[in-house]
């Protein structure tokens, strides 16, 4: 098998062009897998070929949430498995949330002795995170952890005394707390110890500092964040108090030499952030997220697509035709601009999901997104035309042994005895 390959440079942008290399191999050696067929007698083959293939999108991620519900470990690296053969290069951990905080920190081992599930059972220790790390590795995937704050940061106040805001009702503590105390120096020293540890345990170059939905209400009745905000000169405008939370963190990670990704609304909100910053889009219709594309990248920054692929919404029927049919690039915009949109990435939010339906749940539906990500989106393809090879891919997961779901009624022709 002769196999040619875009060139490296610039891939992935910060990545050094060893790592591109090591990324590349596996996307050979996973061609080479696709190509094997079988006998009527059973036994397998490759025949003779000459592959030229590049991927359209250099970020190709699926996000799983290990908050809402805790994933065991195996059912990540089944994933892990999966997204490989289908070519996504990017595990979006986004470890923690509201209501549980699984890492478990090295040095504040309260946040998850305190703030997960259970102490013991639903954690990833430092070795577990590793095994994640190398297993990724291993199949061309970087590990991109998301420590979203300031809110969506509920459990990590059940072991940081002093790290949420407290609310208050009328001009007293209510005894319920909101998100990060902005407003406190205390605050910011926590985060920059926190962030040094983390950095250094995932090296991917990018690392996902959340941002989205600060619910004010909590900042507002509080009587120190309020004089916080006289003495800055925010006025009423809690968006300030907010881009300067974000702002401060983002410091603190490009001072540990990492790229930031923010969600949407950190750029919503103010202009202020680092040109380098990552966008990530998740709000909205075509219409909305095609004119966030548009001036976001208009602004300089680089854009990551989310929001047409939370595939964790399902819908009877074959839903996976609306996310085939995204078109990344038809926004707005000059060359300049298409440029920056870097990939996209599919979220498998956990509200309703854990080990139980994590697969079915996938797959095959995110492979629709990954063709979308690896395709050239000018040679247009119909969903009509990628049905039938979906079916098969989804039958060749079934015989790897990946729990995909159905397309529609029939069967696989092989020998797959089923689940
Ligand atoms: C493999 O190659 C042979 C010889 O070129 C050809 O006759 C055959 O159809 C090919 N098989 C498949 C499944 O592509
Ligand atoms: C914000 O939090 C307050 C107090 O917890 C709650 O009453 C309100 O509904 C929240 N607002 C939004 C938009 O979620
Ligand atoms: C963040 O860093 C920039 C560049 O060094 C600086 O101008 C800005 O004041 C910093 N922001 C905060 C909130 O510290
Ligand atoms: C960041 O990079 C600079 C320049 O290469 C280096 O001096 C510094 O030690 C690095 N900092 C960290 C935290 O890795
Ligand atoms: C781009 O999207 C618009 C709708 O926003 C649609 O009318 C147009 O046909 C699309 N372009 C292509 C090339 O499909």
């Amino acid at each position: 098998v002769t196999m040619h390959q875009k060139d490296c440079d610039g891939y992935p942008n910060e990545g050094s062009s060893e790592r591109c290399k090591e990324e590349m191999n596996v996307m050979w050696y996973l061609a080479i897998v696709q190509l094997v067929q079988q006998e009527e007698d059973g036994t397998y083959f490759i025949n003779k070929t000459e592959i030229e293939d590049f991927p359209s999108f250099q970020y190709r991620g699926i996000l799983l949430d290990t908050s809402r519900h805790f994933l065991p470990l195996k059912a990540i690296l089944n994933t892990l498995d999966a997204m490989a053969y289908s070519k996504f290069n990017v595990f979006h951990w986004h470890i923690v949330d509201d209501p549980s905080f699984p890492y478990q920190s090295r040095t504040f081992p309260d946040l998850s002795s305190k703030g997960a599930y259970h102490p013991m059972s639903h954690i990833y220790t430092q070795s577990d995170v590793r095994r994640v790390l190398t297993h990724a590795r291993l199949r061309g995937i970087r590990v991109i952890p998301e420590f979203d704050s300031p809110g969506h940061t509920q459990s990590w106040g059940k072991g940081t005394p002093n790290l949420l805001t407290p609310c208050y009702k009328g001009s007293s503590p209510s005894g319920t707390f909101g998100p990060i105390n902005p407003a406190s120096a205390l605050s910011y020293i926590f985060m920059s110890q926190f962030l040094k540890e983390v950095t250094s345990v995932f090296p991917d170059p990018y690392f996902h500092l959340g941002g989205d939905e600060v619910n004010f209400s909590c900042w507002q009745s509080n009587p120190d964040v309020r004089a916080f905000m006289q003495k800055m000169g925010f006025g009423k405008d809690y968006t300030k108090l907010e881009s300067f939370y974000m702002e401060n963190i983002v410091n603190i990670t490009s001072n540990l030499n990492k790229t930031s990704i923010v969600w949407q609304d950190v750029f919503d909100y103010h202009e202020r952030i680092p040109k380098d910053t990552i966008l990530h889009i998740w709000k909205g219709l075509p219409a909305q997220y095609k004119a966030e594309t548009s001036r976001m990248t208009k602004a300089g920054h680089r854009v990551l697509l989310g929001a047409p692929w939370y595939i964790n919404h399902i819908a009877y029927g074959q839903d996976w035709r609306i996310s085939y049919n995204v078109q990344p690039l038809n926004f707005s915009g000059t060359e300049e601009q298409k440029k920056l949109v870097i990939g996209g990435e599919v979220s498998m939010w956990g509200e309703y999901v854990d080990a139980t339906n994590l697969s079915p749940r996938l797959w095959p539906r995110a492979c629709a997104a990954a063709e979308r990500l690896w395709s050239d989106e000018s040679q247009t393809r119909s969903a009509e035309a990628a049905f039938p090879r979906l079916q098969a891919f989804r039958c060749s997961l079934l015989r790897r042994g990946v729990r995909a779901e159905p397309l529609s009624p029939g069967h696989c022709s092989d020998e797959y005895r089923g689940i």
